[in-house]
């Protein structure tokens, strides 16, 4: 398993077909600010679109630019600028989260993800990961649905995801892959990928960087030559 060559293949992916999303950009170097933004955008694109978040993004920020700010906001408010995004719950427990983080933590976000999950209502492991090796580099990899569905088709697992075995070995190969000079990107590149290429129907293999490294790449085009060679 290569894994530093599909590290620098996916990074260099990324770094040429990541798409311009707003948390991606690095607008001040305050690591508080940073994680905050980090937290707001993996909460919202839990069960939504990436393209229908951007602009509840834009918004929110705009209105509760940092965690002090929203810590602010009432419970009303908090759900009216949710409205569209379904799932209110997710909404709600930001807005305590951001409470849990000025009343108990001096008003700063950890950074690590087993404190941020430990502190953090709403934040499990998925989230908490994600906000600490985007924001702070934590060497630490994700599993969400795209990364489940780009690992098992890497490492051809057919494995049933509601069994707990299952996503731990995920877990664990995600943590075996995950890149620690850019962690961040890393993770962010495999969610990408899942997204835009190895898509769950009809995925694009010819334009995939590690297809060279994909097993289940692998069985297709053997599978092709062989039904081929029948003819
Ligand atoms: N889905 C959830 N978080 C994401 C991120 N940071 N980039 C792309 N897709 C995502």
């Amino acid at each position: 398993f290569e894994v530093s060559s599909i590290r620098s293949n996916l990074l260099g992916w990324y770094d040429e077909n990541k798409r311009d999303l707003p948390w991606r950009k690095c607008s001040h170097n305050d690591v508080n600010r940073r994680l905050y933004e980090v937290w707001v955008s993996e909460i919202m694109c839990q069960q939504t679109q990436v393209g229908t978040v951007i602009n509840y993004y834009n918004k929110w920020i705009k209105k509760w630019p940092t965690v002090e700010r929203l810590a602010k906001a009432s419970v009303d408010q908090v759900i009216e600028a949710w409205a569209g995004l379904g799932y209110y719950s997710r909404g709600r427990r930001l807005l305590e989260g951001s409470q849990v983080v000025m009343n108990d933590l001096d008003g700063k976000i950890p950074h690590s993800s087993a404190e941020l999950m430990k502190r953090i209502p709403g934040v499990g492991r998925y989230t908490a990961c994600a906000i600490a090796s985007i924001s702070c580099k934590e060497p630490v990899g994700v599993v969400d649905g795209n990364v489940i569905r780009v690992l098992s088709r890497m490492r051809c697992i057919g494995a049933d995801t509601s069994q707990p075995a299952t996503m731990e070995y995920l877990w664990s190969l995600a943590n075996n892959l995950v890149d620690h000079e850019r962690p961040g990107d890393f993770n962010q590149s495999v969610m990408e990928l899942g997204a835009t290429v190895c898509t769950p129907k009809n995925p694009a293999c010819s334009t995939c960087p590690v297809s060279g490294y994909c097993m289940a790449y692998k069985k297709v085009e053997r599978e092709k030559k062989l039904s081929e060679e029948r003819l």
